[in-house]
């Protein structure tokens, strides 16, 4: 079939919005209507260059939710008309990371994904009779996708798919880090380093889980009162002073769990230098740029500091991006309040533009 996407030509440039073929599922896989995609850092990332594991040409995207529109052979868990939200993490559930409860990391499709290829080690996407790699496995900045089965996560009915889609990569990131990575417990102290998308999200886990004291940090007013409507009790500018004021609350000790979602180094360093003695847990959420290294005093995990990192928050996608969807629907997590910007596939590039601006939290694509 023939349909519009939004290419990645060449790094540095701007996406080409532009018609292109898609291939019939193969055996495994299912064609996805998309209604809905988020524009993530992730995204930008690799458009511009600095990703050095980048690809071109490809369909960028991976924050989508859409309808399941025709099944590949067996394919026994999605029927058509089923709604689902792409996972760039998925979930095969059968090879030894996923029969773990330890991580989520799957392997089944591992390789033939970071390259841009379905599972078969070929693509669907082509223009002109060559092949277009898919980003991510997802490639959902278009009107249709084919993904493997065990790369979608069915969730209910009653979702609306513009807000579902943010479960797909940062909200789920920020939720999962506090739930399931670090595993919060109850009447804790947290400190959220960035108030974007992941960081909003993990203050929303950290209140979820029953955390009694959630610190956000960030630079930006406008994103520290977009905390405290997702469950932050204190909200600090951010800056070189901030290990010490943590201390200073929390009589010298640091607090139990702290999370890191701005992907820079000197702030994970905070974060790990603001975890309590004894037991406090630093979780890395954010991407740090190429070569940079995280620099920390050893003495400070000897004396019983943690630190973790947590990738798609630890979520095993099939099961549980459908639980915290449902957590949406019963009222649970304020999701309109992430939605910024609601833009068409041609205003893709102006979706990044706002991200470099840092105006609003997310632009979300109607693609149907
Ligand atoms: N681990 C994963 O699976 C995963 C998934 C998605 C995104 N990420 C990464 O998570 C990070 C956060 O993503 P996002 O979409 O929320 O980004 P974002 O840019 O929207 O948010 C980052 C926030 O950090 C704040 N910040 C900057 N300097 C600061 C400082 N010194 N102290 C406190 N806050 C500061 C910024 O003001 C901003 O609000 C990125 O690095 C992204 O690549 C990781
Ligand atoms: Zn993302
Ligand atoms: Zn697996």
């Amino acid at each position: 079939m023939r349909m519009r996407a939004a290419v990645l030509e060449a790094f540095g440039e701007p996406l080409v919005v532009q018609e292109v073929d898609l291939a019939d599922p193969a055996p495994g896989e299912a064609l996805v209507r998309l209604v809905a995609c988020g524009v993530c850092h992730t995204d930008l990332y690799t458009a511009s260059g600095a990703d050095p594991s980048g690809y071109a040409p490809t369909v960028l995207g991976h924050e989508g939710a859409g309808v399941v529109e025709r099944i590949g052979d067996g394919v026994s868990s999605l029927q058509p008309g089923d709604q689902v939200v792409t996972l760039f993490s998925p979930q095969c559930r059968e090879c030894e990371h996923c029969v773990s409860p330890r991580t989520n990391l799957c392997l089944a499709i591992r390789d033939q994904q970071n390259q841009g290829y379905l599972p078969d080690g070929t693509t669907r996407l082509a223009r002109d009779g060559e092949p277009i790699r898919h980003f991510m496995g997802t490639s959902t900045f278009a009107e249709y996708t084919v993904m493997p089965e065990i790369a979608l996560a069915r969730v209910s009915p009653e979702a609306p798919l513009d807000r579902a889609c943010l479960f797909a990569c940062g909200l789920s990131t920020g939720l999962g880090a506090a739930m399931y990575t670090a595993g919060v417990q109850e009447g804790s102290t947290c400190v959220v380093f960035g108030a974007g998308m992941v960081g909003l999200g993990a203050v929303a886990g950290c209140r979820l889980q029953g955390a009694e004291r959630i610190i956000c940090v960030d630079l930006s007013e406008d994103r520290l009162a977009l905390a405290s409507g997702q469950g932050a009790t204190d909200t600090w500018v951010g800056g070189p002073d901030i290990v010490q004021r943590v201390l200073d609350e929390t009589r010298g000790f640091g607090a139990d769990y702290t999370f890191e979602a701005t992907g820079l180094v000197e702030v994970m360093r905070q974060a790990v230098e603001s975890a309590r003695m004894g037991w406090g847990l630093a979780t890395m959420c954010g991407v740090a740029g190429k070569g940079e290294t995280l620099d920390t005093v050893p003495r400070l995990l000897i004396t019983g500091r943690r630190v973790c990192g947590s990738s798609f928050g630890g979520i095993k996608g099939r099961d549980q991006v459908p639980e915290l969807v449902q957590r949406y629907l019963d009222g649970d997590i304020d999701v309109d309040a992430f939605l910024s910007h609601r833009i068409s596939l041609d205003e893709v590039n102006k979706g990044f533009d706002l991200m470099h601006r840092q105006d609003g939290i997310r632009s979300v694509i109607a693609l149907s």
